[in-house]
């Protein structure tokens, strides 16, 4: 459930209209619902009460500096994947010692300015980067926390680009080869064994593959132990799916069951939830410019495009189009949702069975809260929207839409070229 809904006809964010927004802000833009990111991260969290545990919230899915304030006050770490986003969630106030940081690609800069902030756990990925981190370690005088993440080799049933839990991916260790690299790191002076930690996919339906996986991980510990090593953490990665069309993922309740039943309360488990929390809370609100047909095709041309949302053009993805004012006697009809980009991939829905619109109406492509903004590039040159949070009947700009003097920050023409 998410408060986006229509009163007579009229679809709300929580109590504004969002017409109203789109009038005072323009559009492209991202809205967000408050009232759904908290009772979202609440329902995913609560399902974990009972033992012992940390949600660090992956925010790759959506890493604006209100939304990531947001989860920390109601408890939440995150889940980092680069030096950059370190420095979003320090300057969203968040504690560093409840950050943990994944990613195949730490560079030297990157690792020494995790360590020096003081970060919780490094996922480390491969043996050469627990070397790197070691001697980073030594060079600063500091032991980095360390969990290994292991690739368990199991199949997450979801579309290829955001499998990571398979052999042929390029994620973490292969799990057989996991108890070798814990013995190398156990013998490291500046490496501080912590845990083990995975993600084998996102946008999984089904809890069997995140079962498989951790049963993988639980007698991999039981070994490390067996092996004098200390395991304190398991992290098992985000990747809970949500509905865009007519999946039905588990609930988060479903999906803690099923994981508490596995566990014992001798380990602090690490969950790195995204998209189960922030996707259906957000939507893309975008104006129509132009209708259009060719032969039997039928084309609404909108302001937003693949730069603002790029989820459709690159892994096909569905996100539902519904009209920002509804009247029922609106006709269907089946058309391409596209935007102003000069390429054939520029489009928000291809083919779909939809309610007809004119030009200057709103329309609000639904589930764009995880990989929307995060995900948008200035593609063509068109700055990046601005992203909105409602609460209750206020809204608060979070991000100002850029300007065209945005779009050049940084560049600079070379004396030899200006004569
Ligand atoms: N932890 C790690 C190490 C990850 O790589 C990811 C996502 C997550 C947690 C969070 O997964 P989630 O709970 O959001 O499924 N751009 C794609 C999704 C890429 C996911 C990458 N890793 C999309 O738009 O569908």
């Amino acid at each position: 459930m998410h408060h986006f809904q229509y009163r007579d006809n009229e679809l709300y964010c929580e109590d504004v209209p969002v017409k109203k927004i789109c009038e005072d802000v323009g559009t492209p833009l991202y809205l967000y619902s408050h009232a759904t990111l908290t009772k979202h991260f609440r329902a995913f969290d609560g399902s974990f009460k009972d033992i012992r545990h940390l949600t660090c919230f992956s925010m790759k899915s959506n890493s604006n500096i209100a939304i990531l304030r947001l989860f920390y006050n109601e408890g939440g770490g995150v889940d980092i994947v680069s030096g950059g986003e370190l420095f979003r969630a320090l300057k969203a106030g968040i504690d560093p010692s409840m950050v943990v940081y994944s990613g195949v690609g730490k560079t030297d800069e990157d690792m020494e300015y995790a360590l020096k902030s003081g970060i919780m756990l490094f996922n480390v990925e491969s043996r050469q980067e627990l070397l790197r981190l070691n001697s980073i370690g030594e060079r600063l005088n500091k032991s980095a926390p360390v969990s290994i993440r292991v690739n368990p080799d199991i199949d997450p049933m979801t579309h290829p680009y955001i499998s990571t839990g398979l052999r042929e991916n390029k994620f973490g260790i292969p799990i057989e080869d996991a108890p070798d690299i814990y013995r190398l790191a156990k013998g490291m002076r500046h490496i501080d064994i912590r845990g083990v930690s995975c993600h084998i996919g996102s946008q999984l339906t089904n809890v069997s593959p995140f079962v498989d996986a951790l049963k993988r991980l639980l007698v991999l510990i039981e070994e490390l132990r067996n092996n004098g090593i200390t395991i304190e953490y398991l992290d098992i990665g985000g990747g809970l799916g949500i509905t865009y069309s007519k999946e039905s993922p588990p609930h988060p309740e479903e999906y803690a069951e099923a994981i508490k039943k596995e566990i014992k309360n001798d380990i602090i488990l690490i969950l790195e939830p995204g998209r189960v929390i922030t996707g259906n809370a957000g939507i893309l609100v975008t104006r129509v410019i132009y209708t259009k047909s060719i032969g039997q095709k039928n084309f609404i041309i909108v302001d937003g495009a693949m730069n603002d949302l790029m989820r459709p053009a690159l892994y096909g993805s569905f996100h539902g189009i519904q009209p920002v004012i509804f009247s029922p006697d609106r006709k269907k009809l089946k058309a391409d949702v596209v935007g102003p980009i000069c390429e054939s991939g520029d489009f928000l829905a291809k083919d779909r069975e939809m309610y007809s619109f004119e030009p200057g109406e709103f329309m609000a492509v639904m589930s764009a809260g995880a990989y929307g903004f995060s995900m948008s590039s200035n593609y063509n040159s068109r700055p990046r929207p601005p992203e909105v949070l409602v609460k209750g009947d206020q809204y608060f700009i979070i991000r100002q839409r850029e300007t065209y003097e945005d779009l050049i920050k940084g560049e600079n023409i070379p004396d030899f070229l200006l004569k």
